[in-house]
């Protein structure tokens, strides 16, 4: 890959939240210092026009890295740098980016009409010149995203949930945003529904050469529509690489798992290992390997040394016991 075609780099980002108790407490019951890492040394590069999905359970730090993305959260190291993108008229810019929430009511003001909320970017960074073409604009962008022109005087309330996500995606795309950082953008919405949002969001990623960095806890989600696929556990990513390659033949223990949990339409008889255990606090992650109290295949060193990325069959695996 030529750094050309990089839109996006993050590089050695971490972030850490403070949650100690208040200084006087924590002198008054001689309590250390608390650190939650929420996210901890994740690296990767997004190609433009591309979708890089990251999964994992919750609380894995998922947001919080979509959160430093869209710069809504400073790392606390490391950097989040974009490449340039030439327009149409020969400037050279910085992407423009836009989050895509997982609840569409919560990030749609309620006493807004419809028409207004997709207008208000456009007239914020003045993106037509007059009203006119600003409600023309505002009518072309509900048709594209399946909505209709006359739905511009409705208030939120009066839509379902994804009919709200599509209204959601209508205001980043009023931006004329390049990259969307997508949370969770369908884990509010029935399953037939979450269907048809994705099919959306993949006939506008052609359509507008968008890219998309789609978060999810749920594999199957991002199954159909990723390039590149990251697996987060507590804070790290544990394997990252091609997507199809990694649900061909996904390699570290979590991703496994986490595939073993999805119902498989072509193998249904294939072995299945429940889902075990839960993610454990980031508080006080288990020593060495965070991922070992729950992995099969652990050994006594596993608690005790970090596994680094290794490069194992093309893809980057932080388990130094799996084979390519
Ligand atoms: N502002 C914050 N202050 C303290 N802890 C936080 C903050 N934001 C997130 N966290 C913690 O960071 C961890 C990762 O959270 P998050 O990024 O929301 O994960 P995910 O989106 O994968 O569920 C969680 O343990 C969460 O409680
Ligand atoms: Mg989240």
């Amino acid at each position: 890959m030529s750094d050309h075609d990089a839109i996006l780099s993050v590089e050695n980002a971490s972030c850490h939240f403070d949650v100690s108790a208040s200084w006087l407490q924590r002198v008054a019951s001689r309590a250390p210092r608390r650190l939650l890492k929420a996210v901890e040394d994740v690296s990767f590069t997004v190609r433009r026009g591309t979708t890089f999905s990251i999964v994992g359970e919750s609380g894995c730090g998922k947001s919080t890295l979509a959160r430093m993305i869209v710069g809504l959260q400073s790392p606390t190291s490391g950097s989040i740098r974009f490449g340039d993108i030439c327009r149409a008229d020969g400037k050279v810019e910085m992407p423009r980016l836009q989050m895509i929430f997982q609840d569409p009511f919560a990030s749609l003001n309620p006493r807004w009409r419809v028409g207004d909320i997709v207008a208000e970017p456009i007239r914020e960074l003045k993106l037509r010149a007059t009203e006119a073409e600003t409600l023309t604009r505002v009518s072309e962008l509900l048709v594209t995203v399946g909505l209709s022109a006359q739905d511009a005087t409705r208030y939120p309330h009066e839509f379902s949930g994804g009919q709200r996500q599509r209204i959601s995606i209508a205001r980043a795309l009023a931006t004329e945003a390049d990259v969307m950082v997508c949370d969770e953008p369908t884990s509010a919405l029935d399953v037939s529904v979450q269907a048809q949002i994705l099919n959306l969001m993949v006939r506008l990623q052609k359509q507008f050469n968008l890219t998309y960095v789609l978060i999810s806890h749920n594999l199957s989600v991002v199954r159909h529509m990723s390039d590149q696929l990251a697996i987060m556990y507590l804070g790290r990513i544990v394997e990252i690489g091609d997507a199809e390659e990694i649900f061909k033949s996904p390699s570290h223990p979590y991703t496994r798992l986490l595939i073993d949990t999805i119902p498989q339409v072509d193998a249904p008889n294939r072995a299945r290992e429940p889902m075990s255990g839960e993610v454990p606090s980031p508080i006080s992650p288990p020593t060495g390997c965070t991922f070992h109290p729950r992995c099969q295949i652990a050994v006594p060193s596993c608690a005790v040394d970090r596994p680094e990325l290794l490069t194992v069959g093309g893809r980057l695996v932080a388990c130094p016991h799996v084979r390519p």
